[in-house]
Order: structure tokens, then sequence, then C-alpha cells
């Protein structure tokens, strides 16, 4: 039996995990978005199994966060020789050397030039707040500038950063004010111009000759954070020179610029960081999800001359925990030592199939991504509107038939899986997602 790939032998949520999804409707709090009705119970490089003994190939991998797979033997022996040694004792007010350690080891990664220095959190959102807070203490400025389809958390201040779904901002005002958010670049996506080479002129001209001329001057603006490879908004590459812009833009009005590499860092792309692809410098990176392959950490890394605020400024007592920060080196040097290269060829192998199957099924729009970070859109064949519906179907219809798969973005099913993924599971995983398009376009 072949352990690596799935097999479903119940109904779907079979009994155990049917009694498991009843006592969590009645306990845990309704805002979580459950697409479908996975319980896990274990989980081993690509496969998840449930309570029930199905087995599941994991294309999601817990949100893009386990990077080395489920519970990679290193990581959990890192995870182990750690519990037994120190659990926690705060950085905030004593010195361990997990924290030193991963401090310089990101210092080593970033792809930032000069010094840096790192803040530790224990989440994405934790992450983007101490940006935000950085930025403004640095600058001495309010305002932030930010991008539609964005992610950037739900914590107050990164939730007024975030413009994805209104579900997420419906009902918390009053937000941060003096956030302004303007078009992404990307033809398909953007509401001023579908054209890709005058896109980010658009969205630029949008913010110089509106934002900045007739709502604020540029230099009351602190940062303009941004997403490389924008994330939730729906796996969107944005053209080379639409990041290079930003840059050049931040540069004249000295503005910081924040790289939010919370989904797209850490070898997802192919590269440590997704902003390589697109040969500039952020002044401030953030990182959580794949950095510690599922245990909590969120890290904002600033030019060391940025990041030089007094202390008692900003810290949080469990952020950086000593376990975290070995699971973290644990997994930096996992990707180092193959998984990042095994992202650039098995992310080859599933968009080129992913082409394949679009030549087959004109249901898919638009098939786009770096490394394995990689979205295929659903959109109406007669006139190319996104169709939210079908994407939905057939991320449920693939998990009836073992395969796990999220959504993001209004109309997109996103390939996120761990970076270890070999090319059996790649193959088998767009089986199921061929077949399962082809069930869910029968309706
Ligand atoms: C780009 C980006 N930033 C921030 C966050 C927030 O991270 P967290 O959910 O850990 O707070 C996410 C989560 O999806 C994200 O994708």
């Amino acid at each position: 039996m072949n352990e690596k790939l799935p097999r479903i032998q119940t109904s779907l949520p079979g009994p155990k995990s049917q009694a498991w999804i009843a006592r969590d409707a009645d306990k845990v709090s309704t805002s979580y978005t459950r697409s479908y009705p996975l319980v896990a119970d274990t989980g081993r490089g690509a496969v998840v199994v449930d309570p029930d003994g199905n087995r599941f190939l994991d294309f999601a991998a817990g949100i893009a966060v386990c990077s080395t797979g489920h519970c990679h033997p290193e990581v959990v022996a890192a995870i182990r020789e750690q519990a037994g040694a120190l659990i926690h004792i705060s950085g905030t007010d004593f010195y361990y050397r997990p924290q030193v350690l991963l401090a310089e080891k990101m210092a080593e990664i970033v792809p930032i030039s000069g010094d840096v220095r790192v803040y530790f959190g224990n989440s994405g959102a934790e992450a983007v707040e101490s940006a935000i807070k950085l930025a403004r203490y640095k600058t001495g400025r309010q305002h932030i500038v930010a991008f539609f389809g964005a992610f950037h958390g739900r914590t107050m201040g990164a939730l007024s950063l975030t413009a994805s779904k209104y579900v997420q901002r419906a009902g918390f005002s009053p937000l941060l004010s003096n956030v302004h958010h303007i078009p992404y670049a990307y033809c398909y996506r953007c509401p001023v111009n579908r054209s890709v080479e005058s896109c980010e002129v658009e969205c630029f001209q949008l913010l110089e000759d509106f934002h900045f001329s007739r709502l604020v001057p540029p230099s009351e603006v602190a940062a303009i954070i941004v997403e490389p490879v924008q994330g939730e908004g729906g796996y969107v590459v944005p053209p080379e020179k639409f990041l290079r812009r930003i840059r050049e833009l931040a540069d004249r009005h000295g503005i910081l610029l924040i790289a939010d590499e919370i989904q797209s860092g850490m070898g997802r792309t192919g590269k440590m960081f997704a902003i390589e692809h697109f040969g500039i410098e952020p002044d401030i990176i953030t990182v959580a999800k794949g950095v510690a392959s599922g245990m909590p950490l969120g890290l904002m890394i600033a030019r060391k001359e940025i990041m030089d605020w007094p202390p008692g400024a900003h810290a949080s007592t469990f952020g950086g925990n000593p376990i975290s920060c070995v699971a973290a080196l644990a997994t930096i040097r996992l990707l180092q030592n193959g998984y990042m290269e095994n992202c650039r060829t098995q992310g080859e192998r599933l968009k080129s199939r992913l082409g394949e199957i679009q030549k087959k099924f004109p249901v898919i729009g638009d098939v786009r991504g770096l490394g394995l970070m990689i979205g295929a859109e659903m959109v109406h064949p007669e006139d190319g509107k996104k169709f939210p519906e079908l994407r939905d179907r057939v991320v449920e219809t693939a998990f009836g038939k073992g395969l796990l798969l999220l959504g993001c973005g209004d109309n997109t099913v996103r390939f996120s899986p761990p970076l270890m993924i070999d090319s059996e599971q790649v193959d088998v995983a767009l089986d199921i997602f061929s077949s399962s398009l082809e069930e869910a376009v029968a309706g």
C-alpha cells in the first residue's frame, strides 16, 4: 500500500469525524471559515489522516505553513530536544540561545544588504503590527499605503491594511485611519486598466495624482506595504516593473517599503523570499507561516538603522518562543539543503501539467504563480467572468477524492503543497484535480 497517496475508505466526513465536528460546532468560535469537513488527526510529509482512517494528499499545507511537510523528523527532533531543555523564559526580559541563533540566521538569508535586526512575535498579524508601529515610530509619519486584494492579518492594525474580502472588516470599524489602498498591478484584476503594460502606470497615477495631490502629502506617508506575490488575494504575480516602481516611489519620498512575505516567503516561490524574483530590496520584511513548519512564529526584520526603537517600545511575552526558534532553524536548514530546489522542480511540473489541463477545460481562465505558490482561476468560458461557485465545487469535490485544496481570491484554486512534495504526488493531485473539475463542470 502506498502510504504517501490518498485513500478514502468512508463517506466523508466519516462517523468519528462527524462527532468531532458536532462538538466543535457547539463550543468553538463561529468565525472560522471551513471550506469542507476535514478533521485532521495525524500528518506525515504531504499526507494527513483523519480519525476514520481516511488519507488525504495535502496541497494546502495548513495554509502554506507546513513547508517541510507534516512532522518532519528533523523538525520534530529539534522540538523534542528543546522542549526537554527550556520551553519558555521570555525574550522580552531575558536572553536565550535559539533566539540569537535565529536572528543571526535571518540576517544571513533576508534580501536586505547591510545589517538588520529581528523582532519576534507569534503570528503573521503580529509581525505586520510590529512593522506598522516601527514604520510610524521611525519616520514620525502616520499614513500607510496598501493594496486592494491584500491580506495582512486580522488584528486591528493589520486589518486596516487588509482589503481582501469585506467580511474580514465588516462590523469592526473604526479601523486605523490614514490608510490608502490602491489597485494591485495585475491586468486581470485591476479595476482601472486591463493592459499589463499600462496597468502599473495607472495604479501609480492613482496614488500620485489623487492620493498624493488631494489627500495626503507623500511626506506624511510612513510606509508602503506590499505582498511581492499576493496570497489570499488570488496568488497574483505582479509585473516586475510594478515592484520596482514602488521602490522608486518610496525612495523619492523617504517612505519605507515593507514586503509582507508571510505567505510568499521562506522558499515558497522557489527563492527564499519572493521579492528576490523582482530585483529590489525592501526596508522591512514580515515573515510567519512557513518559517517554523507549523510552530507559531512571526518575525519582522528591518534594516539596523530603522530598528532602533527604545526598550519597552514593542514586545510580546511569547514571541520567539525557544521551541518555535529551533523549529525555524531546522526548517531553514531543510529549505537550504534541497527543499527549495525541489520546490522549483515540482513547481515547474505542477504549472506545466496545469497548463495541459487548462487546454482541456476552458473554465480555467488563468494559471499563474512562482515555485509552489500556484493559482488556477475558474471562469465562465463565454465571457471570462469569474466563476466562484465552480471554484468552490471543485475544491469540495477534490476533498471527496482525497485531495486537500483551498481557494484564494474570488475564484482561484490555490496549490500550496509542502515543499518536499514529489513528482508522483504532484501527478496524483493533478489527476484528482482534473477529475474533480470534470465532475464540477458537469454539475
Ligand atoms: C501575506 C499575509 N500577511 C499576513 C497574514 C496574517 O497571518 P496570521 O494569520 O498568522 O495572523 C497572512 C495570512 O494568511 C498572509 O497571507
